[in-house]
Parts: structure tokens; sequence; C-alpha cells
């Protein structure tokens, strides 16, 4: 079977939709209702075909994963991540991922609790009460502070507001755009923001170096003294593995908080009932391990948010060989598009699916089939992070519902696909201390 493409009334209603909201997630989802699950975009030099639901995210990433690989050597995130394990295939993919694995799993990540409540507390120390405070710019500097004190011991505080600027402008570059269409396209404006980005990692990964020949550093529970630490990985492979977590690892969690934020400030009773959770199961306490697994309800408030709005919303892939997914045939060179936001709102498989519902999450819940809610991929690709991922966002947001009423201001968010799904101009919201 080949894939169908929209019908001419079809492609005005999504040109309208692109004019009114400027987001191809508009488009996609028109062509989703319109054409069907598995269809292709016809938009000069840009054909991909963009896959919805169950079988085909199986298909893609697990049982027809070798027919696919990730990107050109022209992608931008290519060019920026060189060997990271993001844009690794086969065999070197496979050795990335073995070496960093170990420190990604749950009972590791749990080890962190203390610093990542430690990181919260830092930001939350700035918010003035009474104050409007833009969640997506705090998150991100809990997120980065979060990342950079755990899985690299390095303390980020000092350098966040020299190293804020070349981090966004690193995100930018790997962020859809022109280059989509024209590869070659030049791309001015990136080189310095890039090259103090590599100055930076260069220099803490000498500094580690240097403290394990030293003596210094014993145990290795952190990537960064891991990796150093491995007599074959040279410090550009360094640098590649830790600008991948670094970006993949804080942008989507930056992501995930400010959404959370954001529904919890539109959504007054779910705010109440995740504030009377944290005040039942922690009190005034500091987070623990054993707290993670005592708070259900911010469980499913995470889950859902990441059902509407997947901080990685679609997966790509170049197929490699000639295959055919879900009876489609897909022919080598093509890019293929797993829709993970069209697949978390199917109305196949969710009721409402447009509503914000955490009670979908809930423990006895009908689960829809597996490979319909794929927040973190699946696979061997799936998502290293995703313990880590979790664990911090309980405990960011456990953090704040513990010290802060928010309460929205009014501002209208969209979802803007940049790198991730990001609420965009920002989440604002109004803080107030909580008398203790
Ligand atoms: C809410 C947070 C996060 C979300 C929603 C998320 C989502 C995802 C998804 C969907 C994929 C698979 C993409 C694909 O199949 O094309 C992925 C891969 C990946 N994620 Fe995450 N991620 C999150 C956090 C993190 C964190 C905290 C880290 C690291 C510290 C991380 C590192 C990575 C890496 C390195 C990969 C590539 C894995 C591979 O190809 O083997 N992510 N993530």
């Amino acid at each position: 079977m080949r894939l169908p493409i929209a019908t001419p009334k079809t492609g005005l209603r999504v040109l309208k939709g692109l004019a009114r909201d400027h987001s191809l997630l508009t488009a996609m989802s028109i062509m989703r209702d319109e054409v069907g699950p598995a269809f292709q975009i016809t938009l000069p030099g840009f054909q991909p075909a963009v896959m919805v639901g169950p079988n085909s995210n199986r298909q893609i990433m697990v049982s027809q994963s070798q027919h696919f690989h990730w990107r050109s050597p022209a992608d931008p995130v290519t060019k920026l991540l060189r060997h990271g394990l993001l844009v690794e295939d086969g065999e070197s993919h496979a050795a990335r991922r073995a070496e960093m694995e170990p420190l990604m799993q749950k009972r590791h990540v749990m080890f962190h609790i203390p610093a990542m409540q430690t990181y919260t507390d830092r930001v939350l120390a700035d918010w003035r009460d009474g104050s409007v405070q833009d969640m997506l710019v705090e998150m991100r500097r809990a997120a980065l502070l979060v990342f950079m004190g755990t899985l690299l011991d390095v303390e980020f505080g000092p350098d966040m507001e020299r190293m804020w600027q070349p981090i966004l402008r690193a995100i930018k570059y790997i962020s859809p755009g022109l280059w989509i269409v024209w590869p070659d396209m030049p791309r001015p404006g990136y080189k310095k923001a890039l090259a103090a980005m590599d100055e930076y990692l260069f220099g803490i990964i000498r500094e580690r170096k240097l403290s394990i020949a030293n003596g210094q550093l014993p145990i290795a529970n952190d990537l960064l003294t891991h990796l150093a630490s491995l007599p074959h990985m040279t410090d550009d492979l360094i640098r590649d593995q830790l600008l991948t977590m670094l970006i993949a690892g804080h942008d989507t969690s930056t992501a995930l908080l400010a959404w959370a934020l954001h529904l919890l400030g539109k959504h007054p009773e779910a705010m109440a009932q995740a504030v009377a959770e944290v005040d039942a199961v922690v009190g005034q306490d500091d987070l623990s391990e054993a707290h993670m697994s005592q708070l259900p309800y911010l469980d499913s408030l995470i889950k859902e948010t990441l059902r509407l709005y997947p901080p990685i919303h679609v997966g790509n892939r170049i197929v490699a060989t000639d295959t055919a997914v879900s009876g489609y045939q897909l022919k080598a060179g093509t890019r293929v598009m797993a829709s993970i936001y069209l697949s978390h709102r199917d109305g196949r498989y969710w009721e409402a699916p447009n509503e914000f519902r955490p009670e979908r999450f809930e423990r006895g819940a009908k689960k829809p089939p597996a490979f319909t809610y794929i927040p973190f991929g699946g696979g061997a690709r799936a998502c290293i992070g995703a313990a880590f991922a979790q664990v911090e966002a309980k405990v960011v947001l456990a953090r704040i519902l513990q010290q802060f009423e928010l309460q929205d201001v009014g501002r209208k968010v969209k979802p803007y696909m940049g790198a991730t799904l990001e609420p965009r101009p920002g989440v604002f919201l109004r803080v107030r201390r909580r008398q203790q």
C-alpha cells in the first residue's frame, strides 16, 4: 500500500491551520483527522511519512528497527552532537549505551534525591513573595543545576549566567527550521556560542581527568568521572556524550516541569489535590526515596502532562532499507516521523483525548494498548534518562508545592516546536510563600 496524501480540500485546511497557528502540530492534527493514522506530507522539499498509533510505533521502534537509522550527516543534530549516544547507530550506539546505562538506572538515580532537592531550593530561594515568575525560565535554571550537579558532579551555579546564552543557542541550532528543506543552508550566528560550549565542556573534562590522575576521586558516582576514567574515551568522545546528555537531559525536563506547572495553574482542583497529597505524605520533611512511591497523584499528573505535551513529540528516523510499516511501503531514504504527540491524542485509544485528566493514570484505570503512550520512546533507543527525569520531576514539583502557592495570571500559552515542545511565550505564575 502507498501512503495516502491530502486531498486538495484537506490541503487547503492544512494551509489555513498553518497560517493561523504557525504550527506543524496543527497541520499534522488536521491531516490525522482527515487523512488517517498514516500519511505523507507533500510540501516542497519535505515529504516525511507520518505514522500514528501503537502498531506503527512498535514496528518503527522495535520489530522493524533494523530497517531504520537515525539522522543524516547533514542534520544539525549530527553536526552538533557528532558521536553522541543520541546520533550513533549500530555497534557504537550499543557501546555508548552500555557505558552510561548503569549510572542512569532507577536505583542509582534515587541516590541523587537530596541533591535534586538542594538545587531546587536554590532556585526557589530567589522567588520574591508575591512576584510573577516565568516557569519556563525558572525550570530551566532548576533542570540545569540538577543535571550538572548530580549527573556530572559539577557545580553549575557560578557558570549559569555566562553559559545561559550559549546553551540556548545550541538548542536553537538543532531546533526544526529551514535547514530541513535546505540542509546546506548557511547558518551564521552560532559559531561563537558553540565554541563557548566546547570550551566549557573541554574545561570540565580536563579538570576531572586531573582530579582522577591525582587520586582525588576514588569512586565514579557520576557520568563525567565514569567516562573520564574509561581508557578508550578520548576528550572528543566524552564531550559528545556530555553535550548530548546536557541538551537531551535538561531541555526535556524544563518543558515537562513548565507544562506541569501550566496545567496546575489552569486546573485549581488538580492543584488542590496535588498540594493535599504533598502535605499529607511529605509535610515539611525533606524528600526521600520512600516518598517517591507514595505520591500517586503527582505521578498521574506527570504522566498526563507527558501525554498532552510530550517534550519529544516525534521519533525521527530515516528508512535504511525498503520496508513496510502498518502495511505501507516505505522506500530507503524516506524520512519517517513516529508522532508521539498524535499517538497520545488518538481518539481510538483515549477518551476525550484533548482533555486534562490525570485520573487516566490512576492505579486500576483502563490502560491503552502498549506503544500508544510512549513519552520516552521505546526499544533500543528508548530514553536513557527516563528514570532520572521522572524522579527529578517529582522532587522539583513536590518541593515547589511544599513552599509556594501558585496562581495563574491568565497569559495565553501555546505549544511551540523547538528542540522540545515548549510552552511559549512562557508559563507566568504568581508565587506566594506558604505559611510554615
Ligand atoms: C521529561 C523528560 C524526557 C523526555 C520526555 C524524554 C524523551 C525521550 C524520547 C522520546 C527519546 C527517544 C527518541 C526517539 O526514539 O527518537 C529519548 C531519547 C534519549 N534521551 Fe530522553 N527524555 C527525557 C529526559 C532525558 C534525560 C533526563 C536524559 C539524560 C540525562 C535524556 C537523554 C536521552 C538520550 C541520550 C536519548 C537517546 C537514547 C538513544 O538513542 O539510545 N533524556 N528521550
